[in-house]
């Protein structure tokens, strides 16, 4: 700057029209040769780059599960001991790793988050008024961070539209006698089309911490597979971002394409002191040919439901699949086709387990179980997976549900008076105007308490979102306006049966089949 301000004193009332491009070109070189370009300031430990934390900062933390966490940046906060922080983190870690560490300590007045069910202690603290929580859905939560680093103060979303998200009133922080002292606020709704949208604001942060792979010494960054998730969004979207890695390397080791972040979203870079990179859920390829077991009556209905719920594939689809059921179906693909499986943590190209040797940390899908991926997949960050889902890219949603309704409505996340777990990207999901969702379900609860109901008595995950029903006895497709309609049944059942044990009116498909 100083070199600059001389030169151009000195020059300015004597340079010519001809002349100024050979001078700023002077110049240039001048700075690029003196100066290394390094507009990010690299720490010798993590506890340095964290100590000018305040209390009461609200800080952005990347990770999904444990999977890409800062856990140095995070331990180093125990150290300095700031207080009351707002954290933005799409879980809470667990009892003693990661943000459950400082959980545990008190350190966090406010969590921000889509999914906080792995954690004891977080569950202590909400329900005895000690922490505020603001449930967000996953993809809400990715796309505020990112508006928020785009400069954008707000958007609108179909998800949450016609649950408590939109309605507000959900709790935030209760009273020490169990009656809500902060609750969430309603959201404003608007048509665009034929459809119903609600305004979410955009987030940012007073810092981001943020895991890494790799820096180069100019401060660009890359991540590594799944380890990417919400650490991408949220380098962008606070006044000072925090990054730790595994390696810092020479400026050309990975190529200026390939950088996920440029460096004028870092501001401090620094290799991690240790990475235990904990596993929270390591789940493993069995060796082949089990012996089959005698099988239960609960497992029998099961497998017919995953059996069916396997049709649903059809060629050259792109699939989101929950946990259990849905999951399970992929085994039963048929083998003539190809169906590619999205995990929302960031992954296009699911394949199975892995064996011992290829269980990787950095590699988990949105069930936080170890998992591998297929040739041609590819790994994205939590708002790309979340845009290709609310754009309707995806073709098929399929997921479990504790309720639905006649007209769609589905309750999968909350049964009020138990701990909320958080919806994680289920509303998302099914939210989604392109994508056909499919819920497979038990036809009735335990004690055969009725689960396809006129209306759903749980809090909804969506509103009219759902397209077809699978459940161990029947096959319904549902309309937003007309209703249900029986399209199949099991063998040795008639119409009548499934009247009988299903808690709403239907119609019968005149070409209705056996299952
Ligand atoms: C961290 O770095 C700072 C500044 O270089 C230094 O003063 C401090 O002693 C270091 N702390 C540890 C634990 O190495
Ligand atoms: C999947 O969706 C795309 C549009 O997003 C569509 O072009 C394609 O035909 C669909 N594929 C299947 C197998 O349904």
């Amino acid at each position: 700057c100083s070199l600059f301000s001389v030169l151009c004193s000195l020059f300015s009332l004597c340079v010519t029209e001809h002349s100024l491009q050979g001078f700023w070109f002077f110049v240039s070189v001048c700075y690029f040769s003196t100066a290394p370009r390094r507009p990010s300031h690299f720490y010798s430990n993590t506890t340095d780059a964290v100590k000018d934390i305040p209390d009461g900062a609200t800080i952005l933390v990347g990770g999904f599960g444990l999977c890409g966490i800062p856990e140095n940046l995070i331990n180093s906060l125990l150290k300095t001991g700031v207080k009351r922080l707002t954290a933005v983190s799409n879980n809470a870690g667990v009892d003693d790793f990661g943000l459950g560490l400082l959980l545990k300590t008190k350190q966090i007045k406010r969590m921000i988050s889509s999914y906080v069910g792995e954690n004891v202690e977080f569950e202590r603290q909400y329900l005895a008024g000690e922490l505020e929580v603001e449930l967000t859905p996953q993809g809400t939560l990715a796309e505020r961070i990112r508006a928020g680093g785009a400069g954008i103060p707000a958007f609108f979303t179909a998800t949450g539209y016609g649950t408590l998200i939109q309605e507000g009133g959900s709790p935030i922080k209760y009273n020490k006698d169990g009656t809500v002292a902060i609750a969430s606020e309603p959201r404003e709704v608007r048509q665009f089309g034929d459809r119903d949208f609600i305004m979410e604001k955009a987030i940012t942060g007073d810092f981001a911490l943020v895991k890494a792979w790799k820096a180069d010494k100019a401060g660009n960054i890359i991540f590594r597979k799944t380890a990417r998730n919400f650490n991408q969004p949220m380098c962008k979207a606070a006044k000072v971002t925090i990054v730790e890695v595994e390696e810092i390397v020479d400026v050309g080791t990975f190529a200026e394409e390939d950088i996920h972040i440029p460096s004028v979203y870092v501001h401090r870079i620094v290799k991690g002191e240790n990475y235990e990179k904990r596993i929270e859920r390591r789940t493993v390829r069995k060796a082949q040919a089990e012996t089959a077991k005698p099988k239960k009556d609960a497992d029998v209905v099961r497998e017919r439901i995953v059996r069916r719920a396997a049709l649903e594939f059809e060629d050259g689809m792109y699939a989101n699949l929950g946990i259990g059921i849905p999951m399970l179906a992929s085994n039963f693909i048929k083998p003539d086709i190809s169906v590619y499986l999205q995990s929302e943590n960031g992954i296009l190209g699911l394949g199975p387990y892995p064996t011992e040797e290829e269980v990787d940390a950095d590699l988990i899908n949105a069930g936080k179980e170890t998992v591998t991926v297929l040739p041609g997949a590819s790994y994205f960050s939590s708002d790309d997976s979340f845009a290709m889902i609310r754009g309707g890219h995806i073709n098929l949603t399929m997921l479990g549900a504790m309720q639905v309704s006649k007209y769609g409505d589905l309750a999968n996340w909350m049964i009020p008076g138990k701990m909320v777990k958080g919806m994680g990207g289920a509303m998302d999901l099914v939210a989604s105007a392109g994508t056909k969702v499919v819920v497979t379900m038990e036809h009735s609860a335990k004690g055969g308490k009725h689960k396809i109901l006129e209306k759903c008595s749980l809090p909804l995950t969506g509103k009219g979102c759902v397209d077809r029903i699978i459940t161990e006895k029947a096959v319904f497709d549902v309309d937003r306006n007309k209703g249900l309609t029986l399209i199949e049944v099991l063998e040795g059942l008639t119409p009548d049966d499934i009247r009988k044990c299903t808690g709403a009116d239907f119609e019968v498909s005149d070409a209705c089949w056996e299952m």
